[in-house]
């Protein structure tokens, strides 16, 4: 279970993630590192010195540019050594990003339709479908552009597993524990319902980087993951 888990390290200093990590300790092998961590706290440094020290790094940092771009900036990232990246999941975009991580051990995920996007907001960004839609569209498209995985919530994993197959990585993030605050994640799913529903890999951030002991915390998520059911 341990490498399941994967811990957002959303924090703007780097001084506080390093303790979290120190407090995790060999509970937790994988660690996120998304805009709030890679802008506010030098977090591709932080990230590259996680690698050296024999920890996974998910680099979210969702990438969407001209194919040259990102096939570039994606091969840069693999050469970190990093485990996972994250590009919305636009087919130029997933082909690029393939081209970029040819060769490396690199998982590409495509990021489908961010789920704190409803159907009104994405027919206000032009969209001509459903949420729901939407994100089937994205998972045939991955699955065509032989893209490593996905993000999706957990309440689209077992619909995106359908699509992509048994082999691709499916990340869920809008993990709440047993008794936790959920926060502003809307649609949220414990940690052993998730895994049951087709995810491979789960982000949580808050229940375990704010919690007053976060390595009780994850022992408890991991617990629940190993359980398959929720204790208490
Ligand atoms: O604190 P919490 O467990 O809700 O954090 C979830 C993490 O997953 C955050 O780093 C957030 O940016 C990320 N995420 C998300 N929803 C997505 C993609 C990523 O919540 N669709």
């Amino acid at each position: 279970m341990g490498g399941q888990l994967i811990v957002g390290l959303d924090v703007s200093s780097r001084a506080v993630a390093e303790a979290i990590v120190t407090a995790l300790g060999d509970d937790v092998q994988f660690y996120k590192i998304g805009y709030q961590c890679f802008y506010g706290a030098d977090g591709f440094a932080l990230g590259k010195d996680l690698i050296a020290a024999g920890k996974q790094v998910f680099f979210d940092l969702k990438l969407l540019d001209i194919d040259n771009t990102v096939e570039k900036g994606v091969a840069a990232i693999a050469a970190t050594g990093a485990a996972m990246l994250t590009v919305h999941a636009y087919p130029q975009c997933m082909r690029a990003a393939m081209r970029g991580a040819a060769g490396s051990d690199l998982t590409v995920l495509g990021v489908s339709v961010l789920t704190s996007m409803d159907d009104e907001d994405v027919a206000e960004a032009g969209f001509a479908r459903d949420t729901a839609g939407l994100v089937a569209l994205r998972a045939q498209q991955a699955r065509d552009a032989g893209i490593g995985g996905l993000v999706a919530s957990p309440h689209e994993a077992e619909m995106v597993r359908t699509i992509v197959g048994p082999k691709l990585a499916i990340v869920t993030p809008g993990i709440r524990p047993a008794g936790a605050d959920h926060g502003d994640q809307k649609r949220v799913m414990g940690p052993a319902e998730a895994l049951a529903a087709g995810a491979t890999h789960l982000v949580v951030a808050r229940p375990i980087i704010q919690a007053a002991d976060p390595a009780a915390a994850a022992r408890a998520i991991l617990a629940e993951m190993a359980g398959g059911v929720r204790v208490a």
